[in-house]
């Protein structure tokens, strides 16, 4: 199967449907499979971008909208997670993944799924220490903290990945499992980014989290993103038949950038069946299984391990994944399942920054929609099926008890009383979490020259790190713009 994998995507799916029309034409490698790692922007209007975490310069609408409202389809099955600039007010509709456009499908927080017998799985967000333990909490309208909180990676999906106990073939994380860079060209990665060397020596180069997915799992292949540089490497792991992860890194969708690489991927699986997306019987077992340990309060807890008396392993039978699949009834992902819940931004309402959309609209009369996120009818049929809660539901119930509790304490203590804290949080970057780093480096690809790669596969992964490679794909759209890195 062929795959193409996208770093980094910011919104920018024309380009990239553009350049892998462009890879078909020219090279005869028509892909099966799109797998964007994260950064995706799924922005269906205006307010699902004030809900993003970017600089207001960076807030601009891109084209994903075009695939949400109909107007245009991805001509290719698209597969992606979350990354730390999202429209999170939507992707947290699908928390458990769903299509947010016809063939475009999220993965959730994290999530399972089979497409063509290729296994894939994935997590959503990035990790920063001071949220992992947290539960989630984070409902609109956003603040300047929560905005950030809701797509760090918490302990509840790093605990459902490790029940895993079937091979998986791909797995997608936004960030760089933490270590992942010893077992390739360092030297090279910090030639090219040699202020990534200070994390390096603090150990904190990537996600200590998904690392022990990573060795748990031992997933055959590992695409990343974030970091915005290309870098490969071969982790061969521990005892017998203990297989090898190969990972790969790619960076933003950008001129002159190597964010895209072809991919010929066989499935592991003998059950290829037709190049679809269908649930994962094992996955879905554990989500059902470990329903009881969302946590949905910003305090501190502690998931069930070794030594306790609660049931702490959630392996999954033969038996209970026949079980599921019963419930199920049929594990196709039904494309039918998707619904435009939230208006979507138009063409003729521009297409620049945020601001400027926003005061175009208000001129013309166009009422903007409101901050929320919608309850989504594709969560409600899987939590329906499967026999768990949907977390936006629970936490929707939540928002609405506090507000009430809220007003309560505000009338009875009258005018001028203030309950709670509006103190904005530190959350300062660092060069591995990528915050502020990152969106220094965005910069709109208005009229920018688009490169792909599409690399010899086996050779790419041995070798290590490939910046100096020559591009083998160049397509000029529009005059060429400075990227800031
Ligand atoms: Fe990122």
């Amino acid at each position: 199967m062929l795959i193409a994998v996208e770093g980094c995507c910011h919104g920018e799916l024309d380009r990239i449907y553009d350049t892998l029309d462009l890879i078909a034409r020219e090279h005869g490698k028509k892909v099966d499979l799109l797998i964007c790692c994260g950064d995706f922007q799924a922005v269906r209007n205006v307010y699902d971008l004030s809900c993003m975490a970017v600089p207001p310069k960076y807030l601009a609408i891109n084209t994903f909208y075009k695939y949400y409202s109909g107007e245009k389809v991805a001509p290719i099955p698209t597969v992606f997670i979350g990354g730390n600039h999202e429209a999170s007010n939507h992707l947290q509709e699908l928390a458990y993944g769903g299509w947010v456009a016809p063939n475009i499908y999220y993965l959730g927080n994290a999530g399972v799924v089979n497409f063509g017998g290729l296994r894939i799985a994935g997590v959503s967000g990035i990790y920063k220490g001071c949220d992992y333990l947290r539960g989630h909490c984070e409902v609109p309208p956003f603040d300047e903290n929560t905005k950030r909180s809701i797509y760090h990676v918490r302990q509840l999906e790093i605990f459902r990945l490790k029940q895993i106990s079937r091979p998986v073939d791909v797995f997608i994380s936004h960030d760089w499992p933490l270590g992942v860079t010893e077992h390739g060209d360092i030297e090279t990665l910090l030639y090219y980014k040699p202020y990534f060397k200070d994390d390096l020596d603090r150990g904190q180069l990537g996600n200590p989290a998904t690392w022990e997915v990573l060795q748990k799992v031992k997933p055959r292949y590992w695409f990343s993103a974030h970091l915005h540089a290309k870098f490969s490497a071969l982790v061969k792991h521990d005892g017998e038949n203990g297989g090898e992860t190969r990972f790969l890194a790619l960076d933003k969708c950008l001129p002159h950038k190597r964010f895209l690489q072809i991919l010929d991927v066989a499935p592991a699986s003998e059950n290829i069946g037709d190049l679809s997306f269908s649930f994962d019987p094992e996955w879905l077992g554990i989500l059902k299984d470990t329903d009881h340990l969302w946590h949905f309060e910003p305090t501190i807890y502690y998931l069930p391990g070794p030594g306790s008396s609660e049931r702490h392993d959630f392996t999954q039978s033969d038996e209970d994944c026949a079980k599921m699949i019963a419930a199920l009834g049929n594990l196709q992902i039904d494309p039918a399942n998707f619904q435009r819940v939230a208006p979507s931004h138009e063409a003729a309402w521009g297409e620049g920054t945020l601001d400027q959309i926003v005061r175009y609209m208000e001129q013309i009369g166009i009422p903007t929609p409101p901050v929320k996120s919608y309850p989504n009818p594709q969560t409600t049929l899987l939590c329906e099926k499967v026999g768990i809660r949907d977390p936006l539901a629970e936490l929707t119930k939540i928002a609405e008890t506090n507000a009430d509790k809220l007003k309560l304490t505000s009338d009875l203590s009258g005018p001028g009383s203030q309950v709670g804290s509006d103190e904005v949080r530190d959350d300062t970057a660092s060069a591995q979490n990528g915050e502020g780093a990152e969106t220094e480096g965005e910069q709109p690809l208005e009229g920018a020259e688009v490169q792909a790669e599409a690399a010899d596969t086996a050779e790419s992964f041995e070798n290590g790190n490939h910046e100096d490679e020559p591009l083998a794909k160049k397509m000029k759209v529009g005059n060429e713009e400075e990227v800031v890195e």
